[in-house]
């Protein structure tokens, strides 16, 4: 096929507009300029065509060549993408610090690594979509599945031998086809599955606030919505560290540069404590940082959610985390700024909302093409400007995710991390995860989540009427509700990511600090009700109720009851 060319015309920013080009699509990739920058085209006219560029245009001029690529924007999988560094557009990069130079067209792979290939199929067997032609070691972590392309059925006409190959070379022949580990595909389009299914099993995060009262399922979705400097990033990075699932896809969008190195060298540094492995060997990064062209951070979003989808296809449970969807959402605002496209609310365009509910659609629990069960799981921050969560990323956000955990201003300020209001967050998953915890012989999960929540709403209603009244006012029973909220928050919901013992905390952990803190509420409750004077039970040290779970070891679970039983002892001699 002749690719078509043809010259700039003007030059807007990263919006340029080209004249001269036939057969473009909406979509194709193109390279802009002598430097040869990738861009994708936006829209077309007779005989021309908008361009956006992912790359800094100063020093583009009018008259400068560009040509088309015949294919959309994709990415290059195939083993080698765990514990790398890419791009928006999946291209390595050698730290998250890094960038390339405008017009490089490095590739995602090494090309020149080797890897231990094993077939699973033999020559003369029929093989359909996405069944497993063989494997390969990737990491220690995670077996990389090489998968018949989800178009083609036919018989293994040839399939390798054991033996070492590079991402090109060929390992079978299906149907007439080479198949190689490596291969292409278009980033905005999802990757097909054989069906939806019904999510059941928690994602299970190690983060007791998102656990045990706003807990999601895996294949599910989730926004942070939070202003400036309320925790949002931490909490993300946290759960990128601790969950549960196979493979992170951690997308840092339009964010700092820093944090995304201290959070490589600690995914560097840390073992998934389910496997034993180095976080790195589960991780992609994808980076797009503050410093990086404004455009490329559209692009990243969907690398990454593609990245995903491919481990799901192999069977696995793969989790995004995109920080911050509202900078890739200033992307799309940018790009309609400059073209002819009519601003909608606050210069986003029209589209907004649609094209937020198509990114968290790819989420979900999948049957694959090759029959297995698997997951992509989205997970999405919010940054409002000014902390205006009323503003149209945020509102879209919220109607589309499954569960919202929105970080409190005066939570964050009083030092209460993660600063997940409890008031203003939500989990459509939580009758999924009680049902699914009641059939694995967890039965109190939801009881406990309910009265939890209770205890929350109480105290904050009886803080309230104390503002007006004064606490004296109040009958027993509210004071010691105010009480055991207070150890809720503190000994359970609280949770700093810097501690050993409680940075990740096992769900036995989780169900046994908060079952501390219900069973101290109830024996509080009823030497009130016994007589007990309210003071006598005010003037209790109870302090080391809120400081068990930094103390104890994240499996020592015994030492928790241990406590229980001491503190219900110190009760009832108060009778
Ligand atoms: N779980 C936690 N444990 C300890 N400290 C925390 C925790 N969560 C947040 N913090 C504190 O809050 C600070 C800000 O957190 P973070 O950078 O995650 O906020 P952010 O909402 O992402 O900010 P920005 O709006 O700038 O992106 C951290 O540097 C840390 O001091
Ligand atoms: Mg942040």
């Amino acid at each position: 096929m002749e690719l078509s060319a043809g010259t700039i015309t003007r030059v807007n920013g990263p919006i340029v507009e080209v004249a001269g080009m036939r057969r473009l699509g909406v979509g194709e990739l193109v390279t802009v300029g002598s430097r040869r920058l990738p861009g994708e085209v936006l829209s077309l006219a007779s005989g021309g065509a908008t361009v956006q560029v992912y790359e800094d245009t100063s020093g583009l001029r009018p008259g400068e060549a560009i040509a088309a690529t015949g294919h959309p924007l994709s990415a290059e999988l195939g083993p080698g993408l765990l514990g790398g560094v890419f791009d928006g557009m999946l291209r390595r990069l050698q730290d998250a610090g890094s960038w390339l130079e405008p017009g490089t067209l490095a590739g995602a792979l090494d090309p020149e690594r080797r890897w231990r290939f094993t077939p699973s199929v033999r020559a003369g067997e029929d093989v359909g979509p996405h069944r497993v032609l063989g494997t390969v070691p990737e990491t220690d972590a995670i077996t990389y599945r090489v998968l018949v392309p989800h178009e083609l059925a036919g018989k293994v006409e040839m399939i390798a031998d054991e033996g070492e190959f590079t991402v090109g070379e060929a390992i079978a022949t299906v149907a007439g086809r080479e198949i190689t580990l490596a291969h292409r595909w278009p980033v905005r389009r999802p990757r097909p599955a054989a069906g939806r299914l019904r999510s059941g099993r928690p994602l299970v995060t190690g983060q007791r606030a998102v656990d045990l009262l706003f807990p999601l399922c895996h294949g599910s979705t989730a926004a942070v919505p939070g202003g400036f400097g309320t925790g949002k990033t931490l909490l993300l990075q946290q759960i990128a560290k601790w969950c549960d699932a196979d493979v992170i896809v951690y997308v840092g969008c339009g964010e700092r540069g820093n944090e995304l190195a201290e959070l490589l060298e600690d995914f560097a540094e840390l073992e998934d404590p389910r496997s034993g492995h180095r976080l790195m060997e589960r991780t992609v990064t994808i980076v797009n940082t503050s410093n990086m062209p404004l455009l490329a951070r559209e692009a990243s979003i969907y690398t990454g959610v593609t990245v995903a989808e491919h481990y799901r296809d192999m069977g696995y449970d793969a989790v995004v985390i995109a920080d911050s969807t509202s900078r890739w959402a200033e992307a799309l605002r940018e790009s309609a700024a400059r073209t002819d496209e009519l601003p909608a609310e606050e210069g986003y365009p029209p589209e907004l909302s649609s094209t937020l509910a198509a990114f968290y659609e790819r989420a979900g629990r999948f049957r694959t093409l090759g029959g297995e069960e698997a997951s992509v799981t989205i997970l999405g921050a919010v940054s409002p400007p000014g902390g205006d969560l009323a503003e149209p990323v945020t509102a879209h956000t919220r109607r589309f995710v499954r569960t919202v955990w929105s970080l409190d201003r005066q939570l964050a300020y009083a030092r209460h991390h993660p600063a997940i209001s409890w008031t203003d967050s939500s989990s459509r998953d939580a009758e999924a995860v009680a049902a699914w915890e009641a059939a694995e012989g967890n039965a109190g999960w939801a009881g406990r989540r309910r009265e939890a929540l209770q205890l929350l709403f109480d105290a904050e209603r009886i803080a309230s009427v104390a503002q007006l009244t004064g606490v004296e006012s109040l009958p027993a029973a509210e004071r010691v509700t105010l009480i055991s909220a207070m150890l809720l928050r503190e000994g359970v919901l609280q949770q700093s990511a810097l501690s050993l013992n409680d940075r990740n905390c096992a769900p036995s952990k989780q169900a046994a600090l908060l079952a501390l803190v219900l069973e101290v509420h109830r024996a509080l409750l009823a030497s009130a009700g016994q007589g007990t004077a309210i003071e006598r039970i005010e003037a209790l040290d109870l302090s080391d109720v809120a400081r068990i779970r930094d103390e104890c070891a994240p499996d020592d679970v015994d030492a928790i009851a241990r406590l229980q039983a001491d503190i219900q002892g110190r009760i009832g001699q108060l009778g």
